[in-house]
């Protein structure tokens, strides 16, 4: 049977920002966001920028607090209120960022970088220096590393300093926020592949974001379009890839298929997203009357594939994807 490591259900991040005579803006970064984590499985998170990734990613290692919707771990559901709650999700998920430069503090010796992540868990000072020498080369670094200061190492060599301080304390789920987009391309490959085996090694589960369609393909078991806070499409990695549904979805893969430039910039598309009925409807070029006024539900168009997407409402309604 398969567990569910994460399950996220309607989680909405609203941020309100000061405004003129009273009015006050609201960003719906992330609004009504339901998907789950299984054990050893990894969710690859789609979506060009502002459309909400970092900020699920944040909401996972308590560093926001949802404005509404549940987070569960592991069955149980985090209380954002209570600190010991709060500490359960962060001592189980870890998180990687996109640059590894501004996330390592470059007055600190690698060997202290990681150590720190020792301390915050309250891990006993006679065991740090085993737990190191075991992280070290499993993420593919050489122990003479530790003596060193983060700019006397290369881009690839960072992120892996970086992964060695998610996973010095072992960890369930890992959350990767784009973790190779800083990186080359042939170093990436490298990186990808370190990822792959840790996951195996450590009996890791993913949440994988990234602009990057080919990457998602190559690492995702499943993958989970977003769109401006939305989710418009999630499935396996293979339909998601092959046979898009949403009309977004197809956007994104055809733009993988025929521009030769870097899907990383390609992605940055920044379109205008619609604040009445789908969140696509104001560019999507099959849209309706109804798309307009309603957003739609998620319809189960296959077992590994859900849209929501008014085009696609002669399928079942689905409530668990
Ligand atoms: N602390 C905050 N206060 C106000 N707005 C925020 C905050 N954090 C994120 N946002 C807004 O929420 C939206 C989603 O941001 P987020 O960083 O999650 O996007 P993203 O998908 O990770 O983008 P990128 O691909 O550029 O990293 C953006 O409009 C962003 O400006
Ligand atoms: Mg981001």
């Amino acid at each position: 049977m398969t567990t569910k490591i994460l399950e996220v259900n309607d989680l909405r991040v609203h941020f309100r920002l000061g405004g003129f005579w009273g009015k006050r803006a609201v960003i719906r970064a992330v609004d009504g966001i339901s998907f789950f984590v299984n054990e050893g499985e990894t969710l690859g998170v789609a979506g060009e920028t502002g459309s909400g990734k970092s900020t699920i990613a944040k909401v996972l290692v308590g560093l926001y607090k949802p404005t509404s919707g549940t987070v569960k771990l592991m069955g149980e559901v985090i209380n954002f209120r209570d600190g010991n709650s709060v500490a359960k999700l962060r001592e189980n998920v870890g998180i990687v960022f996109q640059d590894p430069t501004s996330s390592l503090n470059p007055r600190l010796k690698v060997r202290e970088i990681i150590r720190e992540a020792l301390v915050a868990a309250g891990v006993e000072r006679s065991l740090h220096e085993e737990r190191i020498r075991h992280i070290v080369p499993l993420v593919g670094l050489r122990p003479s590393v530790l003596d060193a200061y983060p700019r006397q190492l290369s881009g690839g060599e960072k992120q892996r300093v970086s992964l060695a301080r998610a996973l010095v304390v072992p960890k369930k789920l890992l959350i990767l926020d784009e973790p190779t987009s800083s990186l080359d391309v042939s170093v990436q490959a490298q990186v990808l592949n370190t990822l792959k085996e840790l996951k195996k090694e450590l009996k890791l589960s993913y949440l994988f974001i990234s602009h990057d369609l080919n990457v998602l393909k190559y690492m995702s078991t499943r993958i989970l379009v977003l769109f401006y806070g939305k989710m418009v499409e999630i499935g396996s990695a293979r339909k998601i890839v092959t046979e898009p549904k949403h009309p977004y979805t197809q956007e994104l893969v055809s733009n993988l298929l025929d521009s030769p430039q870097p899907l990383s910039e390609r992605l940055v598309m920044e379109h205008q997203p619609s604040f009445t009925g789908c969140v696509y409807s104001r560019i999507c070029p099959f849209v309706m009357e109804e798309c307009r006024t309603t957003h739609p539900p998620f319809y189960k168009v296959s077992d590994d594939q859900f849209v929501a997407c008014h085009l696609f409402k002669k399928f079942p309604k689905a409530f668990d994807f």
